[in-house]
């Protein structure tokens, strides 16, 4: 089948991966209202439509920090990518490069931000967890400091880890290989063409940044639930400041009380995040929350938002809300387990079409000139 659109990437992902690793991708929190939400918000947010506009000179790229990025879109944390294809970390580093975007590695990546930086030429963005190990915390910044990164993606939605429900079925909280030994050969047996790539060249149980701090035989969700630190403050912002000299993003925010709280912190940037629906269930989607916070900041920072962006019609209509970028997790997920480093260039490729193709219709030729005023309100 040819692919048409990010849909299809999922589709195809679902039938390549294991279940546990599908099902680790695609799934949400406790009852996937979020999840849910996210998608189906953005769906039913309208654009509206103008003609006969000259669209024949279009800009799709901003200026971040004085840098260029060609589209609007950076590729966002995602964990244990590289267990969807070997090194996959660096397959969508690759990817995002060529495609002139950021690529952000997930504190939970199986490669580690050295090796990222050496295959690829380009210091990853790199994305931080607060862990109760302060001084492995301090050790994991340095090292991203040391490969070059120049931005440090905070999550701060993660002080304690919510449930995922089909994580628990397919018994990833319990066991260090995921599966147990023969749940793993089994599911290679099932899936060789993944099995053929992942276990003869993926290394896929070593967690790069987090591999020392992880002693061997605890399970990933167990890892998470035992060391992931629910007593960070906002005080903690300054002491990664002193050690991170570069931009500092916090990844999560969904409240403007809380947007205010972060500008005062003197923080660069912030994602509207509610992690995918895979955190706190029943909170708003972000495509809702994303407008009051632009408000609540008032462009003293770049506001960039995640969740449900499954098409380039739905980077337009967040620009058209405030935000400056779309962070983009699933669909590079999919097609990263779908076809690898080619599926993840094709799919940026599908995203940057689309938006093009929304531009035009929406009479919008500048995605640094996208307002409210692109969308129907009714
Ligand atoms: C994530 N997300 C995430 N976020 C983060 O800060 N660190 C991480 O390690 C991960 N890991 C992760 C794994 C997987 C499989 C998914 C799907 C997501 C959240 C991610 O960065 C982003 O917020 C959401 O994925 C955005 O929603 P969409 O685009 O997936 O709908």
């Amino acid at each position: 089948m040819n692919i048409a659109n990010i849909e299809d990437y999922r589709k195809l992902c679902e039938a390549r991966l294991p279940r546990f690793l599908y099902d680790y991708i695609s799934g949400g929190s406790y009852q996937e209202n979020t999840l849910r939400a996210n998608i189906a918000e953005l769906q039913a947010t309208l654009l509206r439509q103008r003609v006969m506009v000259d669209e024949s000179h279009l800009n799709l790229s901003i200026d971040l920090w004085g840098q260029a990025m060609s589209l609007p879109i950076v590729l966002g944390p995602v964990g244990m990518a590289g267990m969807y294809s070997s090194r996959g970390e660096v397959k969508a580093a690759n990817a995002a490069k060529a495609a002139g975007i950021p690529f952000t590695l997930s504190t939970m990546g199986v490669c580690d931000v050295h090796e990222v930086a050496q295959k690829t030429g380009i210091p990853p963005w790199f994305q931080l967890y607060m862990l109760k190990d302060r001084g492995f915390v301090k050790s994991v910044i340095e090292r991203s400091v040391s490969a070059g990164s120049k931005v440090l993606v905070f999550t701060v939605d993660l002080a304690t880890p919510g449930r995922r429900y089909s994580e628990v079925h397919d018994g990833m909280e319990k066991d260090p290989t995921f599966l147990g030994m023969l749940g793993f050969v089994a599911q290679g047996a099932t899936h060789p063409r993944w099995a053929l790539d992942i276990i003869m060249k993926g290394r896929p149980l070593k967690f790069g940044t987090v591999a020392e701090a992880m002693p061997k035989g605890v399970p990933y969700g167990k890892f998470v639930h035992d060391n992931f630190d629910a007593s960070t403050t906002w005080k903690d912002i300054e002491w990664i400041r002193s050690i991170f000299p570069g931009k500092i993003i916090l990844k999560g925010i969904l409240d403007p009380e809380d947007a205010k709280r972060a500008v005062q912190t003197n923080i660069d940037g912030i994602v509207v995040s509610n992690h995918g629906g895979r955190q706190l269930d029943s909170v708003t989607s972000t495509i809702r929350a994303l407008p009051k916070v632009v408000d609540a900041v008032q462009g003293s920072v770049p506001v960039f938002m995640d969740g449900g962006i499954r098409s380039g019609l739905d980077v337009l209509k967040a620009l058209a809300l405030g935000a400056k970028a779309c962070f983009v997790g699933r669909a590079w997920a999919y097609a990263l387990g779908a076809a690898g480093e080619s599926g993840v260039r094709d799919m940026l490729e599908i995203l940057k079409e689309e938006l093009r193709v929304g531009m035009i219709l929406t009479g919008c030729n500048d995605v640094n000139r996208a307002t409210p005023d692109l969308l129907l309100k009714d």
